[in-house]
């Protein structure tokens, strides 16, 4: 038996090579050896302000883009979260299971309130116990996720392990699965910042549908320091980002890397640095343009994803109201 995988991606902002890296690029590898279920949580991205034709937009967008990355929807069950209905008929159900406490410790939402104020939503704050049900539903065995979203994943496996010490073994513990590179890549303009969809600025993220001369251009103005060496340096959070998004795009490993730049300056470095990154992200490109020539390809795709997904998540949440007593 292949160990279950979920995962998601929010459809908001432009997907960024940090999606990419520290998530979907393992999705896409992961697929031989596991039983996947990817998710496009569209009721994550409404916890704050969406407009709704962007949304709707998006959703395909990021649907597109996962399977232009190579998701392969016959293999992986690929689909949205809205439309299976036991991702929030499950969220309420964990909410009435996990204490305030764990959830005032989510770093995220503590950092995400600080920018909203009293406008944030009761939704950003419930996000984790949402992002739980999604996990549990699948009787999810691994999480692969980006570094930020590890806290989410171990409070999943809290609410699972609590629920079964009360009603006896129910849920699966999730695990997350964290790359050992390229789990945090940080912003080009502010390298000590996580690379995030969400940051405003022009020059914070390399998106996967760029142009060539928008990647070559915005990893030209990166931020880097006022020293020479080209070093996996972690007290130089600028070089170290930009040999970091080199080393994963290329595959060549750390001491390699050095010795290809050893002498040579920034400008060198950052121009064949966009060289690779664009070679990289060609294929995907490609792929994307080639799925959304025919607009209503996605939807039925999603709909088929829907369909594979739903009798599984419907029978954890039967098993779920059974061992409450509701109904
Ligand atoms: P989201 O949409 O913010 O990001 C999708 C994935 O990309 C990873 N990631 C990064 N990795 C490396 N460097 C970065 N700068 C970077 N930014 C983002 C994220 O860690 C994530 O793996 N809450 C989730 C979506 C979600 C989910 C789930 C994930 C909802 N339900 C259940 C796993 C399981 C989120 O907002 O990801």
């Amino acid at each position: 038996m292949k160990k279950r995988v979920f995962s998601g991606i929010q459809p908001t902002g432009d997907i960024h090579i940090g999606n990419y890296l520290g998530a979907i690029k393992y999705w896409v590898s992961m697929q031989e050896n596991y039983d996947n279920v990817f998710c496009v949580v569209d009721l994550h991205a409404i916890t704050v302000p969406q407009d709704p034709k962007v949304l709707h937009a998006k959703i395909r967008e990021v649907a597109g883009l996962l399977m232009a990355a190579g998701i392969d929807p016959q293999r992986s069950i690929l689909f949205v979260q809205s439309h299976v209905k036991a991702h929030s008929e499950l969220a309420w159900l964990l909410n009435c299971f996990i204490p305030m406490g764990w959830m005032q410790r989510m770093t995220q939402f503590k950092e995400k309130s600080v920018k909203q104020k009293e406008q944030v939503s009761v939704g950003l704050f419930d996000y984790p116990a949402l992002m739980a049900a999604d996990i549990l539903l699948y009787d999810t065995q691994v999480v692969p996720v980006g570094e930020d979203q590890k806290q989410h994943v171990e409070l999943a496996r809290d609410a699972a392990g609590r629920f079964n010490s009360i009603y006896g073994d129910t849920f699966v513990l999730p695990e997350p699965l964290i790359p050992n590179v390229g789990a945090r890549i940080m912003g080009l303009d502010e390298p000590t910042k996580k690379m995030s969809k969400s940051e405003p600025g022009t020059n914070h993220a390399i998106n996967l549908l760029d142009t060539p001369d928008t990647i070559r251009a915005k990893f030209a103005r990166a931020t880097t320091d006022s020293l020479r060496e080209i070093r996996f340096d972690e007290k130089r959070p600028g070089i170290f980002n930009l040999l970091t998004i080199y080393q994963t795009f290329s595959g060549i490993g750390k001491q390699e890397l050095e010795a290809k730049f050893e002498g040579k300056g920034y400008g060198d470095f950052k121009k064949a640095l966009a060289e690779v990154v664009i070679e990289g992200l060609r294929p995907l490109q490609e792929r994307y343009k080639e799925l959304t020539a025919d607009p209503t390809r996605i939807d039925s795709i999603l709909a088929e994803g829907a369909n594979r997904a739903r009798p599984l998540a419907e029978r954890t949440l039967a098993r779920v109201q059974q061992k409450i007593g509701l109904g």
